[in-house]
């Protein structure tokens, strides 16, 4: 870490994103939704903002965290797997935090698991007592299985870590889930989370100290309105007045619905602002609930 980098004096913001892989393609999206827009480089790595005085870098999501730190990005969008191995193993050898998760993004889900051969039993974490655990997220582990009062080896591998039981060199693996699929294929199964993750924005520690701070505030001010209203969607309906509050109860993510009456006073027209997401399995209940005419609408923006 050089001091000198990360004091330098800037008057542009520099985010580091994924260059290719789950979260390059909806990072990018976040940030143009929040108006940033780029003139692409011809080796692509750096593109220079237009709209502002964001520029944006494509690295590998591994080294952002220590991009950030060095002072050499300002901001960067990563999975909070990354980000936290990172954290731990710097407070593992006793160096001072450099960067921090300043939002979650709610987009790239995924679960670090621990995961044993499909034929074994769980009965818990005790059971990794003596085993050998295989993974790419040694500090995390640790961190853990510390937690869990549990002594294991942890075999630290750079990846294909799904077969390393198959191959012997290991009795489980703590690694990435998300659809399930690369377990399965390896004859595993998930048996305990060690962490939730998903895509975050991660920043330094320390507040900026020039322009970069004002830049910062406007972007996570434009990012909170697109988070807002992302799973957002209009709902309108007609519901008979008895029957309204057994249809309010499914939506307890709704900000206060406007509602008319129709047909003189037995009928109501409602629409309501909903936050979470709304599924078919949602509106069946809510037409069993006793709504009728269930039209969800996309919101493209809304300014409060
Ligand atoms: C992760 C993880 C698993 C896989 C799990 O790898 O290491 O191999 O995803 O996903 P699934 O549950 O949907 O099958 P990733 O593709 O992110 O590559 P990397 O480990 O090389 O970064
Ligand atoms: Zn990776």
């Amino acid at each position: 870490m050089s001091p000198a980098a990360s004091a330098a004096v800037r008057d542009r913001l520099r985010i580091a994103i994924q260059k290719s892989g789950r979260l390059s393609e909806p990072a990018r999206a976040l940030l143009s939704s929040a108006g940033l827009s780029w003139r692409e480089s011809r080796d692509r790595l750096f593109c220079y903002g237009e709209s502002l005085p964001v520029d944006l870098l494509l690295v590998r999501d591994d080294d952002i965290p220590s991009l950030i730190a060095e002072g050499v990005c300002d901001l960067g969008i990563v999975g909070r797997n990354v980000l936290n191995e990172e954290i731990d193993g710097r407070s593992a050898s006793g160096q001072p935090a450099a960067f921090r998760e300043w939002r979650a993004l709610g987009f790239g889900g995924c679960k670090l698991s621990v995961a044993v051969p499909e034929g074994g039993d769980w009965r818990g974490a005790q059971q990794l007592t003596g085993k050998r655990i295989a993974t790419t997220y040694p500090n995390q582990l640790r961190t853990w299985l510390r937690a869990q009062q549990v002594e294991a080896d942890i075999v630290v591998l750079n990846g294909s870590v799904e077969i390393a039981p198959r191959l012997g060199q290991a009795d489980a693996i703590c690694d990435l889930v998300s659809s399930g699929a690369t377990l399965a294929a390896n004859q595993l199964k998930a048996v305990q989370d060690v962490m939730l993750s998903e895509a975050v924005l991660a920043g330094p520690v320390q507040p900026f100290g020039d322009v970069r701070a004002e830049l910062a505030d406007l972007l996570l001010r434009r990012m909170d309105g697109v988070l807002r209203i992302r799973d957002s969607k209009l709902l309108l309906f007609q519901t008979a007045r008895d029957s309204l509050p057994q249809v309010l109860q499914l939506l307890p993510d709704a900000e206060p619905p406007t509602m008319c009456a129709v047909d003189g006073a037995d009928t109501l027209a409602l629409q309501a602002l909903c936050h979470g997401a709304m599924t078919w399995q949602r509106l069946e209940d809510l037409k069993r609930a006793g709504a009728r005419g269930l039209m969800v609408l996309p919101v493209e923006r809304m300014l409060a």
